[in-house]
């Protein structure tokens, strides 16, 4: 990709969620790695933020959780305040704390996703994954014509997971997926399309997550809100409040990425049929599949610090109380990190001394469901493989309007229907 040159006259707005809505500014954030890695954002509706687009400033401001403070009490981990949010009434969770707290939080949840609890959601991540195929075969024979994958495939097969990690029945997915849509989407008049029905959909959150939670207390299971009823029991932080917030931050870290994901991944090996080749026939390679679609699509685009001293990086000077914005989606193209970066190659990360992408965040807050997204990453392209190996996009990708997810909300595929 050749960096162009960029139009002084109109400064960059990096929150602009139009920017995204045809794909990732990638030209764009290459002008400013190369040119001015650490931008001033001014906002017009705030006091404006760095934007940190290299790979090793990402990285400098992750690793240091003290100066680069998640707490909400400082603006929280979004582009907004936090802290000024209307729902403020709703404690924060984990993702809105600093160490120490963070980390006696974070502790309660890890539980929930230690290795030999995912090698036993293995089996019925691939029953989902081997049902909603058999579903999908079934609709394209009945239609005739091109389905949508997100609806049929990667947004179900994400939520279901959920449900089994809550313990409740798939069927309840549909609220779930829902309810996630209307919490990220705030700039997707499709996903929320009023603050009332934000409202409406973290009142109807919060009472369906203490209609579980009584249930636990009654009949605790292994499931990880047991986990947590259980963690409250015992005497630890974990307040009803709490546990409330800590379910909306599942139900929504858990939904949007893993879909988005699978089905940017589906367009990156649609673009790259080398790769799908290569892919479809080394099983060995699908672990490292999932980290490139990870490094490449970038499902969450930033995430968002505050300085609590003044400090400097990537030799630019940072006062006290700026906000700062790590974009991944720049890290991870980042020239200085990765060769050939805006080529999508399964085996990069098999080479000795590849940098690591920040797809999944790093540091304190990198994120607590990787294991959990690159078993649902690796096992979905096991069985797609296998069963649809000529599934296909059949047309552009409908896109999510945001700032914040690489978002896709629809896309047509075809495959034979044998
Ligand atoms: C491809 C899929 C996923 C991507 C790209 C992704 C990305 C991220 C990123 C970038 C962060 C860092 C936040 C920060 O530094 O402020 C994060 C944190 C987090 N993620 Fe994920 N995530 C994915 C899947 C999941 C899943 C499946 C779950 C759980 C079901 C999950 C739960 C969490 C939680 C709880 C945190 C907060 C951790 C903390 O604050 O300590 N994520 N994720």
């Amino acid at each position: 990709m050749t960096v162009q040159a960029h139009d002084e006259l109109r400064p960059i707005d990096l929150k602009d969620p139009d920017l995204y809505q045809p794909g990732v500014p990638h030209e764009t954030f290459a002008w400013l790695r190369a040119n001015n890695p650490v931008y001033w954002n001014p906002e017009t509706d705030g006091a404006g933020f760095w934007a940190l687009t290299r790979h090793a400033d990402v990285m400098a401001a992750s690793s240091d959780p003290a100066t680069f403070s998640s707490a909400r009490a400082n603006g929280g981990h979004r582009i907004f305040n936090e802290n000024e949010f209307s729902d403020s009434e709703i404690e924060a969770s984990m993702i809105s704390m600093d160490p120490p707290t963070h980390v006696d939080y974070r502790r309660m949840v890890m539980g929930g996703f230690t290795p030999p609890r995912l090698r036993d959601m293995e089996a019925g991540v691939r029953r989902r994954a081997v049902n909603l195929i058999e579903a999908m075969i079934e609709k394209a024979r009945a239609a005739g014509e091109p389905i949508d994958f997100v609806s049929s495939f990667s947004a179900p097969y994400a939520i279901q997971t959920l449900a089994e990690l809550f313990g409740v029945p798939e069927s309840d997915g549909d609220k779930l997926f829902e309810w996630s849509n209307a919490v990220v989407g705030e700039d997707d008049p499709e996903c929320r399309s009023s603050p009332e029905y934000m409202e409406q959909s973290i009142g109807q959150m919060a009472m369906y997550s203490m209609g579980l939670w009584q249930a636990r207390a009654e009949q605790p299971g292994g499931d990880l809100i047991s986990m947590l009823v259980k963690a409250a029991q015992d005497g630890t932080e974990m307040s009803i409040p709490r546990y409330l917030s800590t379910f909306i931050l599942l139900v929504v870290a858990g939904n949007e990425t893993t879909r988005n994901s699978i089905t940017g991944g589906l367009i990156a090996l649609d673009e790259n049929p080398e790769q799908r080749e290569k892919a479809m026939g080394e099983k060995a390679l699908l672990p490292h599949l999932a980290q490139e679609i990870v490094r490449y699509i970038s499902p969450v685009l930033h995430m968002r610090r505050t300085a609590t001293r003044d400090v400097e990086i990537g030799g630019q000077p940072i006062r006290k109380g700026d906000k700062v914005v790590m974009w991944y989606a720049s890290a991870n193209r980042d020239e200085r990190a990765f060769d050939d970066p805006h080529r999508f190659d399964i085996a990069r990360t098999t080479r000795p001394g590849a940098a690591k992408h920040l797809g999944f965040g790093f540091g304190e807050h990198v994120c607590l469901g990787q294991r959990l997204a690159e078993l649902q990453l690796r096992v979905a392209y096991e069985e797609l493989f296998a069963r649809l190996p000529d599934l296909r996009p059949a047309g552009p990708p409908r896109r999510l309007r945001s700032n914040f997810i690489n978002g896709i909300k629809s896309l047509p595929v075809t495959f034979a229907t044998r």
